[in-house]
């Protein structure tokens, strides 16, 4: 089977892990595009991935199976306006643009395209990344697998039916990455002053969130009972969940999701349409 033509508009961060990551499956070079206003960007790809990168987002995006909106949120608007015209019925657009409706979309680009909205996040820079996909009526199966294709390249991926989904995403997994870097720098500065070397104490908590995370993919059980088996009654473990729970720590995780997913929604109602 041949590769799907893919053309990514903004050739950024995101972009990159996107790339690394199909060329990684064998997604074959020459069926990929990149448009970059800046130059520098176009550079590092092509140095980076042996890839076509152009300034020119209406010819790098001529032909192509999928198109890849890997602009900012605010860039958006102008790029998907600038591609309509010329959009063929059987291009798919994919934007990862965070709080950009698969309805704002439409009204860039016209009712009969087929739109599919990915909320990713950072480890896909290590091909460890979790990504949320909703797609409209108009995307075909053959277009969901494709799409599909390409965020298993950098991790995790899965569909929700329902877009509302995309931003309790955002909460779960898109800007999780940081709750969890907030916990380490927060460990961080308590084991230091447990008198722990930095260094050390760094690694130790860097190699046991790997650790757990590893375990909890491979254990059949429930999270609920792989924490139970590991907090043994009136040990230290317990004493520290305790302290956690005391502390209102469910409260504490229920605010700032809740807070994340108002603010996703905000961000799709500032966008301009
Ligand atoms: N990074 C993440 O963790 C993450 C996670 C989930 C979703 N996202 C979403 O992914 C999207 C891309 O993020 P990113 O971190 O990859 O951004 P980025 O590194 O800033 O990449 C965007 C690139 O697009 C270029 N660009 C700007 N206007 C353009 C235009 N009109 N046509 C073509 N290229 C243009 C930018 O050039 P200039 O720098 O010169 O403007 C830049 O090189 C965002 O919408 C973000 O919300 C990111």
């Amino acid at each position: 089977m041949t590769d799907s033509s893919i053309t990514f508009i903004g050739g950024g961060n995101m972009a990159a892990c996107l790339i690394e990551g199909l060329l990684a499956k064998g997604h074959s070079p020459q069926s990929i595009r990149v448009s970059d206003i800046n130059s520098g960007a176009r550079k590092k790809i092509e140095n980076m991935f042996q890839v076509t990168a152009m300034s020119d987002n209406v010819v790098a995006s001529k032909d192509a199976d999928i198109i890849i909106l890997a602009v900012k949120p605010q860039t958006l608007g102008e790029v998907a306006k600038e591609l309509a015209p010329q959009l063929r019925s059987h291009s798919l657009i994919v934007s990862i643009a965070a709080g950009i409706s698969v309805r704002q979309i439409v009204r860039y680009v016209g009712k009969s395209a087929s739109i599919v909205r990915a909320m990713p996040n950072t480890p896909a820079v290590v091909l460890s990344g979790a990504t949320g996909l909703y797609a409209n009526p108009k995307v075909l199966p053959s277009q969901k697998t494709a799409v599909e294709k390409i965020f298993s390249a950098v991790g995790y991926a899965c569909w929700v039916e329902d877009e509302s989904h995309i931003d309790a995403i955002t909460a779960v997994s898109g800007s999780a990455p940081a709750y969890f870097l907030l916990i380490f720098e927060t460990m961080h500065c308590v084991a230091r002053e447990l008198g722990l070397p930095e260094t050390l104490a760094l690694g130790l908590i860097k190699q046991t969130a790997y650790g757990t995370a590893k375990l909890a993919q491979s254990s059949s059980l429930a999270i609920d009972e792989l924490r139970r088996q590991v907090t043994s009654p009136g040990g230290t473990t317990e004493a520290a969940v305790k302290a956690f729970q005391d502390g209102g720590i469910e409260d504490l995780f229920r605010k700032a999701m809740t807070d994340a997913v108002k603010r996703s929604q905000e961000i799709s109602f500032d966008q301009p349409v």
